[in-house]
């Protein structure tokens, strides 16, 4: 049974593989697949683990994290130029470097952090993070999807990314956790710890520190953004920062407001979700959808015989399941792909080879302990050795929708990976009322997706995007993402 369970579960959750060589990670890996499997096959993890930090009271005591001193690490950290980079238009600073979290066992997370070419010293602060578990928020978010650079197909060279989200903030690019990246452990028995639980407090440990290394940062208007995995970071971080906020009674990190794209917020909406996507998507039959409607209940991770056989049938073929209508990255092809969009969908095996280029490494202050692995964009170690993850994050997104920060989830609506309808069902279920009923938004007069407000909570779809919106809807997505920092909703066609 279990072997079978097992079968059909691959071909549920890891559609990347076979002939494409492209997958988020590249080489067929899919961590978020990975771990939606293993709570399939055994509840152990999910079912013993809150989603979250205790809510804060006034006696619940403050455990002070690990502070060192930062004592002109700024400077050391300032990258003169990084190898292959344009010769003009790089208006704008660069970081990058390690921030210990725990001294004693070695720990350090590698970050880079891009301030905006203008007016950095009024625009708002931001962290962005990847999900898996696993992913590398420097090689994806910042070199694939919203960082200044994108890099060319020789592997070597880089291009200016027009589109960049540093336009409109000083953006951090955390490698997180430990194993993740150039981001390490000298106990290397930490790997096996990693975990929601460990993420957060190593993040807000990383903060911390970071904000003494940039202390004119400390008192910047913050928000945390992320997609995927980061579903569950994102929250998480938010509750722990604001958390210890209340308790030290000091606005440590004065944070603003949380995005999350295409995230993993919640078990049951999240498959139930997926299946009406692929249904309403052409990419399953009639009687598989209506076998799955009337034997599966993903409540929890137990399905029943007569599920398995529907879930079974449920092969969608090798599509690339992060955007469905997507060209492959074919290893065979000599020809370039057919362009859908402007993205090229071989980016991630261009950014493996730059980032393990020694003299890239050089220049950005990266792996200065010759870890003994190369970087890959998604780590295989830490994604198979995740500790806890509770099966949703709703209960701690809605208590961020009463503290007064500003929470947005944006959805890319070609995604089979964490569909548009995963979200729909999610924010139905935290039984918010529509405050701003679901309009278009615009882009130089073209539909740029639809927006929603709700009580506490804002929900913008990106039209013709994947999982990874700003790769492949550049310009919508920084529209998307300027309005989530001047809180307003975006622009409709009349203004
Ligand atoms: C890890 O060990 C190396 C080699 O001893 C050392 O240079 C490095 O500073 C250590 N990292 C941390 C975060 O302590
Ligand atoms: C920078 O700030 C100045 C003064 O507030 C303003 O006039 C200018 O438009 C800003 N430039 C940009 C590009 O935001
Ligand atoms: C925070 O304020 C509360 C109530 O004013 C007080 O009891 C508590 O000791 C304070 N905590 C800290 C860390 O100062
Ligand atoms: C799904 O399963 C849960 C827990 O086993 C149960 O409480 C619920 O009633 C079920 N829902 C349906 C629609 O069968
Ligand atoms: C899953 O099903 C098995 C066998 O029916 C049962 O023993 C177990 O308690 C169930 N687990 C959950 C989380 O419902
Ligand atoms: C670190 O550098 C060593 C060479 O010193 C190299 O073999 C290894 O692939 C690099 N690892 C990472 C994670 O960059
Ligand atoms: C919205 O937040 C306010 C407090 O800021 C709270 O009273 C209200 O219950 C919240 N509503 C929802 C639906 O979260």
């Amino acid at each position: 049974m279990t072997s079978f369970k097992e079968y059909l579960l691959v071909l549920l959750v890891v559609s990347c593989f076979a002939i494409t060589v492209q997958c988020y990670g590249g080489k067929g890996y899919d961590p978020l697949g990975k771990i939606v499997k293993a709570q399939f096959l055994s509840s152990k993890d999910s079912k013993s683990t809150e989603s979250g930090f205790a809510t804060a009271n006034a006696d619940q005591e403050y455990s002070p994290v690990y502070v060192g001193s930062q004592d002109e690490l700024k400077e050391a950290d300032k990258i003169e130029s990084l190898p292959g980079q344009p010769n003009e238009g790089v208006n704008f600073d660069q970081y990058s470097g390690y921030v210990t979290v725990d001294a004693a066992k070695g720990r350090a997370l590698f970050y880079y952090f891009v301030e905006s070419p203008q007016n950095s010293s009024t625009k708002p602060l931001v962290l962005w993070l990847n999900g898996g578990p696993g992913c590398s928020s420097f090689g994806n978010g910042a070199m694939m999807e919203l960082g200044p650079f994108r890099v060319k197909s020789d592997g070597e060279t880089l291009y200016l990314n027009k589109y960049a989200w540093n336009n409109v903030a000083n953006i951090i690019f955390l490698e997180s956790p430990a194993g993740v990246g150039f981001s390490y452990s000298n106990t290397t028995s930490d790997y096996k710890l990693s975990g929601d639980k460990t993420t957060a407090i190593d993040s807000y440990t990383f903060l911390i520190n970071w904000l003494e290394r940039f202390p004119e940062y400390k008192t910047r208007d913050f928000y945390l953004a992320g997609e995927s995995y980061a579903g569950h970071y994102v929250p998480q971080l938010a509750q722990f920062i604001l958390h210890n906020n209340k308790i030290t009674n000091q606005t440590v990190i004065n944070l603003q407001g949380i995005a999350i794209g295409n995230a993993w917020i919640d078990f049951e909406m999240g498959l139930k979700g997926t299946y009406d996507f692929f249904w309403t998507h052409a990419l399953i039959s009639d009687e598989t959808n209506e076998g799955i409607n009337l034997n599966c209940n993903f409540t929890t991770p137990n399905t029943s015989d007569a599920c398995d056989k529907f879930l079974g049938e449920a092969d969608i073929g090798d599509v690339f399941i992060y955007d469905i209508y997507a060209p492959l990255c074919l290893s065979s092809s000599t020809e370039p792909p057919v362009r859908i969009a402007i993205f090229d969908p071989c980016s991630d095996e261009y950014i493996d080879n730059y980032l393990n280029i020694p003299q890239v490494q050089k220049a950005l202050h990266a792996n200065v302990t010759s870890l003994p692995y190369r970087w890959e964009s998604c780590s295989r170690m830490i994604g198979g050795l995740w500790n806890d993850s509770p099966l949703t994050v709703l209960p701690v997104i809605q208590e961020l929708m009463t503290s007064g920060i500003g929470v947005w989830i944006y959805s890319g609506d070609t995604d089979g990976r964490v569909p548009v309808t995963s979200s729909r069902y999610a924010i139905n279920n935290l039984g918010t009322s529509v405050k701003t009923k679901w309009y278009p938004w615009y882009i130089e007069e073209e539909v740029g997706g639809y927006a929603v407000e709700y009580q506490n909570l804002t929900f913008v779809t990106i039209r013709g995007a994947g999982h990874f919106v700003p790769s492949y809807q550049p310009a919508r997505a920084l529209t998307f993402f300027s309005s989530f920092l001047q809180g307003k909703l975006p622009p409709s066609y009349l203004n």
